[in-house]
């Protein structure tokens, strides 16, 4: 029996700009059939404009009505957002998607990076092969908060500017726990199942903020195995020994720079897929930019954005109370898993395999 079409889950769509199209459309069709094959009615979508192309036609960087119905919606897909040759005034680009992040309080952005067989994959040691680890980037604050809402930096005339470094108790805590509860997750699902608090306690006031709150929450969950690792050394370890990790949780900043790394190991940013989650709101998008250079030229890998649309599946079945929603995006999981074992999916980062 399917959900009556009244009942269907709420998506606001926001393409973007550039390949945030292709990926999008392959995502949706993708989503559909997986639903289709589970017998669940399709979601609804609401398509909002956004982002860099919109902005230069409009002045504006989101229909003017396009954060309330993006609330309203049960979730949000989000393709990619911002082109290199449109910025403010200051010099920064076109970026509501951070302002979303900042609305909703999609503090847990959820950043698996697991490598594939048969898919492209960047270090020789053959225990590469066992990459499965997530990286859980806080979303909303760190270093991004004077970036997340456009004028918010402290520009001081063309002397100085100060962007603003925050770490929030309430905010912190909630990451703490989720990463903590994911570990958890995983573990029953037979993976490691361990927290590293990445972070630059050392040096930073906050940082060590940061450390102390997860101090706290660690020891709400003495059943998991947790440890700590410095950002600098930890770029490090992701290149020497990455299938030593399970769960991280760290600043948004360093964040955004380790999940590039992570990506890299695993095939690139094609292969990064991201779920952004609030309390009350989430939004799924791939972790890549908008590479107008290869735009609907069919060549965008769309397994990042696929994957993330998965995610976005297993988030609604929760939401809505409806477990053929997670079958589905079960299905879209196994189907990658099959995909690459067969040596079936060739996504055009293989042919980089070399370098130029
Ligand atoms: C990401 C992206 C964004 C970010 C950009 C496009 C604003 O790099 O999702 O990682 O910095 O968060
Ligand atoms: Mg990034």
């Amino acid at each position: 029996m399917s959900l009556p079409s009244s009942d269907a889950p709420k998506i606001a769509v926001i393409r973007g700009d550039g390949i945030g199209v292709d990926v999008t459309n392959a995502t949706l069709a993708i989503v559909e059939a997986a639903l289709t094959q589970t017998g669940a009615a399709l979601p609804v979508y609401d398509n909002i404009d956004a982002g860099a192309g919109y902005y230069a036609k409009t002045g504006r960087d989101i229909e003017p009505d396009g954060e309330t119905r993006a609330g309203a919606a049960d979730a949000m897909f989000l393709g990619a957002i911002g082109l290199p040759s449109v910025r403010h005034e200051d010099g920064t680009e076109i970026s509501p998607h951070l302002r979303l992040r900042d609305r909703f309080g999609l503090y847990a952005g959820l950043r698996p990076v697991k490598a594939y067989p048969n898919a492209p994959q960047r270090l020789a040691d053959p225990r590469a092969a066992n990459i499965d680890m997530v990286i859980l980037r806080e979303s909303t604050e760190g270093l991004f908060y004077s970036a997340a809402v456009h004028g918010r930096a402290d520009i001081r005339g063309d002397e100085e500017v100060r962007d603003t470094l925050l770490v929030s108790r309430p905010t912190t805590e909630r990451l703490h726990k989720f990463a903590f509860k994911l570990a958890q997750r995983r573990k029953a699902r037979g993976k490691k199942g361990k927290v590293t608090c990445v972070d630059k306690a050392n040096v930073f006031a906050s940082m060590a903020f940061f450390r102390k709150i997860f101090d706290e929450v660690a020891a709400t969950f003495p059943d998991v195995e947790h440890d700590y690792n410095y950002v600098d050394a930890q770029a490090l370890c992701l290149v020497r020994n990455p299938w030593d990790y399970d769960v991280m949780v760290m600043e948004n900043m360093f964040g955004d720079i380790l999940s590039d790394l992570a990506g890299g190991l695993v095939g690139g940013m094609g292969m990064a897929a991201c779920a952004e989650i609030g309390d009350a709101h989430a939004l799924f998008q791939p972790a890549h930019g908008s590479a107008p250079d290869i735009m609907g030229q069919d060549k965008a890998n769309p397994l990042a954005a696929i994957l993330s649309g998965a995610m976005m599946l297993d988030y609604l079945s929760e939401r809505r109370n409806e477990p053929r929603y997670a079958q589905a995006g079960a299905l879209i999981d196994r189907a990658v898993d099959a995909g690459f074992a067969q040596n079936a999916l060739r996504p055009m980062e293989a042919t980089w395999e070399r370098g130029p």
